[in-house]
């Protein structure tokens, strides 16, 4: 195996490489490397100075997030950040990359600090759940102030070099030859390194006190933001090992934090989701043209999304009216983006210039990928594949955005089942990360791989399907709904359910996400297609679409929205016709905690999920858990519906899911998966 860290001496430099792809993140080897090189260099008494380098993309991004959890293994990296800070010899730290979490520890250990102008430098860890445990919380306010120093543990955003310079976070920033410029600076050095005066952030403490007391004020909920205050303090207080203490401590409650285990999970699956098998067998065709079909609010943002990532696009929209309605919203996303400085004028002409709208469908002739965005309508969207069948340039991949119908169906209708995926993007296509890809049993593995590299250069994470109407996302959402709707029939108010799913951490409840994407999508959608989505037992929904209560835009739904207000109050009307039902049907009422609604609605995701894995549908558990993170808001520190099923163990769940099939059988089955795991006591992580 190749070694992760090298050390090299030319006179009288030593220089440390770490070497460990792809981001040199600081495993146990590395760590017993760096305590070996240091050693090493510090018992030579021809080297008088060390540079603390890493070969590759980057320093250090980090200490080795899949190390967590694990028994510690020496040498631990605050004793390596020790070591450095204690070296009698000067360490001058060349930094390149991302230099992030323990790697800029790392960094501030050492006695100079010089950074690639590229570089960017950041104290992500609090986007895991935890806080910089190798004497970051101590040594940043030191070096950079109070402010500073909160503003980059807090935000977990990494800064640039430009920044870290006028901080003084790091001492010198160069162009090009980083390692020579460090070189024959450390060979310059007098042998003389900086003492570090410990008390230095103490300077002003009244003034930092109040700007600690300020952002505890600010009472962000993060477990771990609280915590990196507290440590904070404590250098502003507490002589420096004393403050070590506190961090220590502060670490290892964030670590065995649920929301850490949430949020770490979190990371690795939105990094596993995109590896689909297909990568392995066929390579990207180059995408140089996207072609859309349809220019509603989805096709909108699919061509602004694409524009955006600098692919031409054409689109093709019915009649003047589309064209100029297309026009509109693409070119008032642009007019915004100027008018708030995201953009400047110029970026947002060209841009616009890599826009063809059309109404001649025959213009997609040369484009690479088509993707249909079109309302839910088989007829339709059969008739436009039919045609793209014949039209469309071989090899180009042809894509649906559809997340209802059968994908299948589709390349029947255009003939050339090879080409056919769904690519399903989340509203506001632009903006929402994720996009379900959906490959049939006949979808050709450069289809794939080519609908993947283009959800990629947009930026989107991808997650792979088995296509089946709905996909992974709208299958989960189904049920959850139908769970929700028996909560109504059976006593609870739409109003509870979404306060609980809110107090769950969901951003908006059921129904007042129905409510703003406006009932009559899927009422069109249940009139139009009997077999999908299935109708539903409570007829609330129907009859108050046929009242004319769509939701926000009306001006009522389930809440009313007096004068174009955005947050509703309960509907009065609606109660009433939903006793009137709940009368008509003779259901009993009962009283529901949030507790009993958040209990079914988290089983109902987990139900599905695990009938999504039984079928197929979902390659992972944990690609379920990246689609309703990023799909449908789902807390991102309880790291998705399958990894809360492990965290409460499926053994749990499937007991809940039991009792509530007694209760109402026709609406839960238990899946045999599910079943399966708890009996044997296993979790889905383990599949
Ligand atoms: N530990 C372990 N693996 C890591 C890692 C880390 N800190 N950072 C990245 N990786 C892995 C990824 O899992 C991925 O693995 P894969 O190829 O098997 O999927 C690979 O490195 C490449 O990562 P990305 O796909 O994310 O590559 P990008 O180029 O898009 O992004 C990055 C690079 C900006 C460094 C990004 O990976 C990142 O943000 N990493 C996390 C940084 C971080 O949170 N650091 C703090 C760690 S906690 C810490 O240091 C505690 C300390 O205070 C004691």
């Amino acid at each position: 195996m190749k070694h992760p860290v090298r050390l090299e001496r030319q006179s009288g430099v030593a220089v440390i490489a770490i070497d460990n792809p792809p981001v040199n993140a600081l495993s146990t080897a590395v760590r017993r490397g760096i305590l070996g090189a240091l050693e090493a260099c510090l018992s030579d008494e021809r080297i008088t100075a060390i540079v603390l380098a890493a070969n590759g993309r980057t320093f250090p991004a980090g200490a080795d997030i899949s190390e967590f959890g694990q028994p510690l293994q020496q040498p631990g990296l605050p004793d390596l950040c020790d070591l450095i800070e204690a070296s009698d010899k000067p360490v001058i730290a060349a930094l390149h990359g991302t230099t992030l979490g323990g790697g800029l520890e790392l960094a501030m250990a050492a006695h100079y600090r010089v950074a690639h102008e590229d570089t960017q430098l950041g104290l992500p860890e609090i986007n895991l759940g935890i806080l910089p445990g190798a004497g970051g919380t101590q040594r940043t306010p030191r070096l950079v102030g109070v402010d500073a120093a909160l503003d980059l543990m807090l935000s977990g955003k990494p800064i640039s070099a430009q920044k870290a310079l006028e901080i003084r976070l790091i001492d010198g920033v160069v162009g090009d030859d980083l390692r020579e410029t460090v070189k024959a600076l450390a060979a310059d050095t007098d042998e003389t390194k900086p003492t570090r005066d410990r008390r230095d952030c103490l300077a002003d403490g009244a003034h930092y006190m109040s700007r600690v007391s300020e952002r505890r004020r600010q009472n962000d909920h993060r477990f771990a933001a609280k915590k990196i205050i507290d440590c904070v303090e404590s250098a502003l207080l507490l002589p420096f090992d004393v403050g070590i203490e506190v961090e220590r401590d502060a670490f290892s409650e964030c670590l065995a934090s649920r929301a850490s285990a949430g949020l770490r999970h979190a990371f690795f699956a939105e990094r596993r989701a995109p590896k689909f098998p297909e990568l392995k067998q066929a390579s990207a065709r180059q995408v140089d043209r996207v072609g859309v079909i349809g220019g509603g609010l989805m096709g909108s943002g699919i061509v602004i999304a694409c524009l955006s990532a600098g692919l031409p696009v054409t689109l093709v929209e019915e009649g003047e009216t589309g064209v100029n309605a297309a026009l509109d919203r693409i070119g008032e996303h642009y007019k915004r983006a100027v008018s708030t400085g995201r953009m400047t004028q110029g970026q947002g002409t060209s841009a616009l210039n890599y826009l063809n709208l059309t109404t001649e469908i025959d213009a997609l002739r040369d484009a690479d990928v088509i993707i249909e965005a079109l309302p839910e309508d088989m007829v339709l969207k059969e008739a436009v594949f039919a045609k793209l069948g014949r039209l469309a340039k071989s090899g180009a991949v042809l894509a649906s955005n559809t997340s209802y119908q059968n994908v299948k169906d589709l390349a029947d209708a255009a003939g050339r089942k090879t080409d056919v995926v769904a690519m399903h993007f989340f509203a506001p296509a632009h903006r929402m990360k994720l996009v379900e890809i959906g490959v049939t049993e006949d979808t050709d593995a450069t289809a794939v791989v080519t609908a993947h590299s283009l959800a990629k250069a947009l930026g989107k994470i991808p997650v792979r399907a088995t296509a089946q109407p709905a996909l992974l996302g709208n299958r989960i959402l189904q049920g959850y709904r139908k769970v929700a709707d028996r909560l109504l029939l059976s006593g609870a108010t739409p109003a509870q359910i979404d306060t609980a799913m809110r107090d769950f951490g969901m951003p908006l409840g059921p129904y007042e996400a129905q409510d703003l994407s406006g009932l009559d999508v899927s009422w069109a959608l249940r009139r139009r297609n009997t077999d999908w989505p299935a109708p539903l037992d409570l007829e609330l929904a129907d009859r108050m679409c046929e009242a004319g209560w769509t939701g926000q835009k009306a001006g009522q739904g389930y809440y009313v929205y007096p004068d174009g207000r955005r947050t509703g109050e309960p509907n009065p009307d609606m109660l009433k016709m939903l006793a009137d039902e709940r009368a008509d049907k003779e259901r009993s009422v009962f009283a529901f905690t949030g507790q009993d609604i958040r209990d079914r609605l988290l089983c109902s995701m987990i139900n599905t999920g695990a009938q999504l894995l039984e079928e197929g549908v979902a390659s992972c558990a944990s690609d379920i858990d990246v689609v309703m993170l990023h799909g449908f808001g789902f807390p991102r520190e309880k790291g998705g519906p399958m990894h809360q099923a492990d965290a409460l163990t499926p053994h749990h769940v499937a007991r809940l899911i039991e009792g509530l099939a007694e209760v109402d059988p026709d609406l839960w089955s238990l899946s045999p998966l599910l079943s399966k795991l708890a009996t044997e006591r296993q979790k889905f992580e383990q599949l």
